[in-house]
Formats: C-alpha cells, structure tokens, sequence
C-alpha cells in the first residue's frame, strides 16, 4: 500500500525545470556545462568556504576527501558508532581502518571516548552532524590540533550547520534538506584539496587528456542537468531551513507531553525528526497501517557484517537505535499532515 505520509519527498518549487531545460536543451548533459560551476560556488559560498567540488553521491564525496587528504591502507580514521554505513565505507573504500567510538546521547560521536582511541596511525577524525544535529566541533578540532590531525565532516543530514574541518561532505540525495536526486559536494579552504578532489573525480586525467593517469582515480562525476537542479535548490536553502525550523516545532509542541515518548535535543538544521518511543515496533506498525512511513534509527557500525565486533561492546549507540526512530520530515510537509501524523501517535499512547 503506498504511504499516504511518505517519510520524505523531494521539495522542487524553485527553477529547478527551468535550468534543466535550459541545459538539456543548450545540449549540455554531462559533467561539463555551466551549472557545476555555478552550482560549486553558490554552495560553497552558502557555506562561506571558497572552494566547492561536485560529485555523484555523499559517499563519493567522503571518498573523494579521505583521498585527497593522502588517506590509505594502513591509517586509521576515527567514525562514530552511530552513523549510515557510507560513513564506514567511505574509509573502508580507501584502504584504511575506520575506528568507531560511540555516541552520546543525543546521536552525535561521544567527543570525551576520541582521545582513548588515537593511535600513532590516526590520520582524520570524521564526525557526522546526525539528524541535523552539529557535532561539538570545537572538541574535535582541538583534539585534532593537539594530535595533528585532519577534520571531515560528513555534513550528508546537515545542509545549513556552517562547516569548520578541513572539508565538509554533503549528500544531495532525493531524502536530503536539498537535492539533485544522487549527487554530492564537498566544500574546503584549500585550494590544493580542491584540486585533488576535482582531479580524482575526474579519472585522474592530465591538462593534455594525453591518457597517463597517474593515481588511482574514479568517475564521480556529477552531470549538468544533476548540478542545474542542485543549483536552483541552493537558491531556496535558506527559506527551506526556515520551513523546516517551523516543522520541527510543530512535532515539539505536539509530543512534547504524549507519555512513552522521548523527545530528542534540538537540531542545528532539520533533516530528519527523530524521537524515542516505548514499544517502538507496535507504534510503527500503527502508523502504517494508517498510511505513515517511518524509519528506525541507524544500526551502530559495530553490529554490521562488515565491521561486526565480537566483543559486543555495551554501546550508547545500541541502546538507542533501539527504540528510535523518525516521522515523515520533508520541507512540503503541512501542519495538516503533522496534525494527521502526532494524533495517530497520541492515539497508540492513549494521549488523544
Ligand atoms: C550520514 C550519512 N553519510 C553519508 C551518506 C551517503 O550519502 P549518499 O546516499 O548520497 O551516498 C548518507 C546518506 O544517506 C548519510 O546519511
């Protein structure tokens, strides 16, 4: 059955139709035309950094980083515990070791567990701002000066939290505060970064396309037409945080007092709304039956095939993906619809 209240929906009110036809029919359809450029700036001026580079996915744009900054086998990356997996792989992808710490308690990596776990091979501590939520940069970036190491924020969930690491990484996919449907940036200070990162998303071709590729490189490319919605949708970015500040406090207020929930700390920027709930899995299921999609929470790094730990560590991170979970949160949603989604939970509660 199709949900009546999707989870997410993408948000294109702006000229998004407009610039895509524009380079359709201009003829530039693939990763050369006019709105990469325009679309890097733009971002990257939003984020008040001055280099942007654009690539295919939020994924593509860790890996573009970790290897700009010279990571590989045999160096280790801090990753928090409670993440989507591409945070992991990203490493993974390098050849490097990712190695977890876990979260506090509201999702973000727990900054007093990083310093027990920098060893001589630590090269780059890759926070995630989750849900939205700004991980405490300013314990990150002191440690990583006292320890002479390199910052990426994986920024996938948090377009609009102002960036401080050496690169941040966004994702534009279609669940995301903004899109392009698949794509990715990553914004920097360092021209020398930004130059590898381009050049390694582009094959590792030379000025003279004289076919010696001279690294190991890959096509991350991000198309044209991808970059001209991706272009229209930074235009709107900061009315759609705004919409979104509103959206968040309608869920607040109306959760804020249904007993066997927990409301979560604010967010920075809204991406997803998360929250807590007692018997989790029978209150999903309520809602779906009356057309509401959800998602549970993440499932810590430390309980998948590829990073399993047979030590079982008794994590903060276990302990709340196990109840948590988000509502529908896109930048469409009315308060007619939120009204829709918080009765049908006060109702399971017997809050209505
Ligand atoms: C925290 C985090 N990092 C990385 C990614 C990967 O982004 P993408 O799906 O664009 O590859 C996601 C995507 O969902 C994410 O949530």
């Amino acid at each position: 059955m199709p949900y009546t209240h999707p989870v997410s929906r993408p948000w294109l009110a702006g000229r998004e139709l407009e610039y895509v036809t524009e380079a359709v029919s201009g003829g530039w359809i693939s990763s050369q035309g006019p709105y990469i450029p325009r679309f890097e700036e733009a971002f990257a001026a939003f984020n008040d950094y001055p280099h942007g580079v654009a690539c295919s996915s939020g994924t593509t744009a860790l890996t573009l980083a970790l290897r700009a900054l010279g990571v590989g086998p045999g160096d280790e990356v801090i990753v928090p515990e409670f993440t989507m997996i591409a945070t992991a792989w990203a490493v993974t992808y390098t050849g490097a070791t990712p190695v977890f710490v876990d979260c506090a308690d509201d999702l973000n990596i727990d900054v007093t567990r990083i310093e027990e776990k920098i060893t001589p091979r630590t090269k780059v501590i890759l926070p995630v701002h989750v849900y939205g939520r700004r991980a405490d940069m300013d314990a990150i970036m002191g440690l990583a000066y006292e320890y002479n190491l390199r910052v990426v924020e994986d920024s996938a969930e948090a377009h609009g939290v102002r960036p401080v690491g050496d690169i941040a990484c966004f994702s534009l996919f279609a669940n995301k505060i903004i899109t392009a449907g698949e794509g990715g940036i990553c914004v920097t200070r360092d021209p020398h970064l930004a130059e590898q990162m381009a050049h390694l998303r582009a094959m590792a071709f030379t000025r003279d396309h004289s076919f010696l590729h001279k690294k190991l490189a890959y096509n991350f490319r991000m198309t044209n037409m991808q970059a001209a919605v991706a272009y229209a949708q930074t235009e709107q970015l900061e009315e759609i945080l705004e919409t979104r500040r509103d959206i968040e406090k309608r869920y607040d207020d109306a959760l804020t007092d249904v007993p066997g929930v927990t409301l979560m700390p604010q967010r920075d920027v809204l991406w997803m709304y998360d929250l807590r709930a007692e018997c989790r899995d029978e209150l999903l299921t309520h809602l779906a039956d009356r057309g509401v999609e959800t998602r549970v929470f993440f499932k810590p790094m430390s309980r998948q095939p590829d990073y399993y730990d047979p030590a079982w560590p008794d994590l903060n991170a276990s302990r709340l993906s196990d109840d948590g979970f988000y509502l529908p949160t896109h930048t469409g949603l009315t308060a007619q619809d939120q009204e829709y989604i918080t009765d049908e939970v006060r109702a399971f509660y017997g809050a209505a």
